[in-house]
């Protein structure tokens, strides 16, 4: 039974598997598609909604004020030593399950199978968090224009007189059929889109530099470091999205090369963007003053600008339907991934014989995202996205360090400096991220991962085609 559990995938049978005739992904996207794609899942409900309550609190724990500009910066740095081991692996093994993959080949079946499970957590989950955030700012814009939807039709039930979050289902199902037509119109779409978010950015940062009253960063850090430490953990959603570029490796045309490109500019871009836009925001007002809603939006109306919140909310409903297009691609990568190894029903990695697309992985991600959106209230659900997010980060840094154990003359194409000290610090600075998110989602995570081994000794122990292959 031990061994059965710690059963590993050889990297060739990744890459002969990742070649199944009826199982293959069509490629095409280049190394500015991926780009595109990293930026379009970063930029989105992190810094245009969480960023509110990481700088003034909430019940669970304090705000970090104007030292949200570290929390940035510490969570990026946590990110930017994830994202390296995450570009080895995908240019050594460029295929669709990403981390999952990764721990198939390093550090067991079992394992391989709770990272796949946090990553329903990491993609899933967040596009019910994104679907609501979306639907949020949609009323938003619409408010603005004069319209008003009734409030049965925009909230989950016991919200508001609510019945069901109609916009947030709406536009879930949308990007699900444009996601069924094929990955080059949807990467295109994500690439419009990219510069519309880019563009409400730079505007942004160049109004708001005009209000910046340098004493409203004074107390920097008004809860200490506890403050810092626990807006950290939530605007690490802010960058969750760039590991979503490594679930697309089957579909670039240069993985080897552009994958690393790939995954690092587009984190090391949004970074800079996030510890600017950070900085503008707590200048501008006083940081209890910031509004959890919409903070970036209304930190513009506050000063004076009412044409440019109106213009800023827009382009962040943009830029959040982007996040949408990445995570739900995410997540139906790693669907089809973990289906094509029999650890799921094989139903889920057909791929459709016109579009070159996973039509079915497709098909109950979106009804299952635009199901929850509809009807679920997503309070500290952004929480349970970034526990499973980081242990799945972690687990990809420990298997960086297996691997170049038991394989050490693997080729690699692209290799990280400083071994072991990336992946070590990588490990320890995840890890501090988790100790400073709530204790009741350490225990929805646990549950949750009571219930991903169960089904796993039901299910995938013994259908998994490495069980199969050992037994036949
Ligand atoms: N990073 C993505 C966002 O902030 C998930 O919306």
């Amino acid at each position: 039974m031990a061994n059965s559990l710690f059963r590993t995938k050889s990297i060739e049978q990744i890459l002969a598997d990742s070649n199944h005739p009826t199982h293959r992904l069509k490629k095409s996207l280049s190394v500015w598609d991926l780009t595109a794609l990293g930026i379009g899942g970063i930029i989105g409900t992190g810094i245009f909604v969480l960023v509110g309550t990481a700088v003034v609190g909430d019940a669970n724990r304090p705000g970090a004020g104007p030292g949200i500009i570290l929390s940035f910066i510490l969570s990026g740095v946590a990110c930017a030593l994830a994202a390296l081991c995450y570009a080895e692996f995908a240019a050594m093994m460029p295929v669709a399950g990403s981390a999952y993959t990764y721990s198939y080949a390093t550090l067991g079946e079992f394992l391989a199978w709770i990272t796949g499970w946090n990553l329903i957590l990491e993609y899933g989950v967040a596009c019910v968090v994104v679907a609501i955030g979306w639907s949020g700012y949609f009323n938003n814009v619409l408010k603005t224009l004069g319209l008003h939807l009734p409030a049965w039709a925009t909230h989950p039930p016991g919200v508001d007189g609510g019945l069901v979050n109609l916009p947030a289902a709406i536009i879930v199902l949308c990007v699900t059929a444009v996601l069924v037509r094929g990955m080059k119109e949807s990467a295109r779409a994500t690439g419009l889109i990219v510069i519309i978010k880019l563009a409400v950015i730079v505007f942004f940062l160049a109004v708001g530099s005009s209000s910046v009253d340098p004493s409203n960063w004074v107390p920097f850090m008004p809860n200490g470091f506890q403050g810092v430490g626990a807006a950290a953990a939530i605007v690490f959603f802010a960058f969750i999205g760039f590991d979503a570029v490594s679930t697309t490796a089957e579909e670039a045309n240069n993985p080897q090369k552009d994958l690393p490109i790939g995954i690092i500019t587009s984190l090391g871009l949004c970074t800079v963007l996030y510890v600017l836009v950070s900085a503008v925001l707590t200048g501008m007002i006083p940081y209890r003053q910031i509004d959890i809603h919409a903070p970036v939006a209304e930190a513009l109306r506050v000063a004076g600008f009412r044409w440019g919140a109106a213009l800023v909310a827009t382009g962040a409903l943009a830029g959040i339907t982007s996040v949408l297009f990445v995570m739900m691609i995410g997540q139906i990568r790693v669907f089809f991934a973990m289906s094509r190894d029999q650890l799921l029903g094989p139903w889920l990695s057909a791929v459709h014989p016109r579009f070159g697309t996973p039509h079915h992985a497709t098909l109950l991600t979106g009804a299952g995202v635009a199901g929850m959106a509809a009807f679920v209230q997503i309070g500290e659900a952004a929480d349970m996205t970034n526990i499973g997010t980081l242990f799945a980060f972690v687990l990809v840094c420990a298997a960086v360090l297996v691997l170049r154990k038991t394989k050490p003359d693997q080729h690699r194409p692209f290799r990280i400096l400083f071994m072991p000290w990336i992946p070590l610090l990588g490990m320890a600075a995840c890890l501090g991220l988790m100790a400073f998110l709530p204790t009741v989602t350490w225990i929805r995570f646990g549950v949750w991962s009571v219930i991903g081994t169960v089904v796993y000794f039901l299910y995938g122990k013994h259908h998994s085609r490495l069980a199969e292959k050992i037994s036949g």
